[in-house]
């Protein structure tokens, strides 16, 4: 019953420490040197080949080192295997500082004080309370839920979409597709933190866009798959949309001569909202192990028909 992992050496040194010190009855190996693959029950990885997942023949659990799933193609792993993402507070930290931030930049029109900066221009402009400023969140999940609970104290009224709805506290919810131009119609500031699946893979588009307020502006902290680029880049040089703060995009890193790099109303940054952090991480997946060994559900285990 060995665990193989294959992700970056710094994680793996600090993994192998925890797994020694908390697991030492699971012996720890690192791809490339996975000794006798018949061993192998747990593997962990960003992305894995077709042909090592079906040269582990007694595999239990795969585990994302991320926050999703998209980048697997779930249909090469065997359907016995289950499939786990990674929920650790070090990710949720990170996204909770990266939506405040870029809530608070745009609510703050920083966009307009840095070309106002650049231009040597004094411009200061009126300032709107947080209760004028509607924020939505898209996405009710492990980081949605704590973007939304981050901001409520700064008392921006704050709506959140999801699939199934719920309750969030000081929260308005809207529930499935057919909400969704309700929920965009009352949102300032949309912040995309949703997973990506053939449903929601290019959700930030030109449609959606229409269905904000005139002035709106987003922040994508998802996936670049949720966002058709050039329907951005028509929304804000039409004026439709105000600005945007983008973290991840279809392609990365950014080409050369991509349009986001210079545009004036986009704050680009290279997938950097949050990262999986060695040490709580390392910890969040031995207990998953051990939820596993117990017959337990696994904190984050991916509905494989949902695609989250
Ligand atoms: N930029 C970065 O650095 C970074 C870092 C970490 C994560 N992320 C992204 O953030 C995403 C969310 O993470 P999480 O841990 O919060 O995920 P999660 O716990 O799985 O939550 C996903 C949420 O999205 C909703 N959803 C899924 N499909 C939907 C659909 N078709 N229509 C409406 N709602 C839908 C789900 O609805 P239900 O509640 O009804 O299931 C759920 O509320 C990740 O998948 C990843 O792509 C980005």
């Amino acid at each position: 019953m060995a665990f193989l992992f294959k992700s970056s050496a710094e994680r793996g040194r600090v993994w192998g420490e925890a797994f020694a010190r908390l697991a030492p009855d699971v012996p720890f190996r690192t791809w490339p040197d996975i000794g006798d693959a018949a061993d192998i029950r747990y593997l962990a990885a960003w992305t894995v080949t077709r042909d090592l997942l079906h040269g582990l023949p007694n595999l239990e659990v795969l585990f994302s080192v991320g926050a999703g799933v998209d980048q697997l193609d779930l249909s090469q792993v065997p359907a016995p295997v289950k499939v786990v993402r990674m929920m650790e507070p070090g990710l949720t930290d990170g996204m909770v500082q990266y939506a405040t931030f870029a809530t608070l930049a745009l609510h703050r029109e920083m966009l307009d004080y840095r070309q106002a900066q650049a231009d040597h221009r004094w411009a200061p402009r009126p300032l709107l309370p947080a209760d004028g400023r509607r924020v939505g969140v898209m996405g009710l999940g492990n980081l949605g839920k704590a973007v939304l609970a981050a901001l409520r104290p700064f008392g921006f009224p704050l709506r959140g979409w999801s699939r199934s709805g719920g309750t969030v506290e000081g929260v308005e919810i809207f529930a499935g597709a057919d909400a969704l131009p309700a929920f965009l119609s009352g949102c300032d500031i949309l912040i995309c933190l949703l997973p990506l699946t053939g449903d929601t893979r290019g959700i930030l588009c030109r449609k959606s866009f229409h269905l904000l307020p005139r002035g709106a502006a987003i922040i994508n902290v998802g996936r670049g798959g949720h966002l058709v680029e050039a329907d951005l880049l028509a929304a804000l040089d039409s004026g439709h949309l105000s600005g945007a703060v983008i973290d991840v995009l279809n392609t990365e890193p950014a080409a050369a001569d991509h349009p986001f790099w210079s545009h004036p109303r986009i704050l680009l940054t290279p997938h950097v909202a949050s990262q999986t952090r060695d040490d709580s991480s390392a910890e969040v997946l031995i207990a998953n192990i051990r939820r596993h060994q117990a017959g337990q559900t696994m904190q984050g285990q991916v509905d494989r028909t949902r695609g989250y």
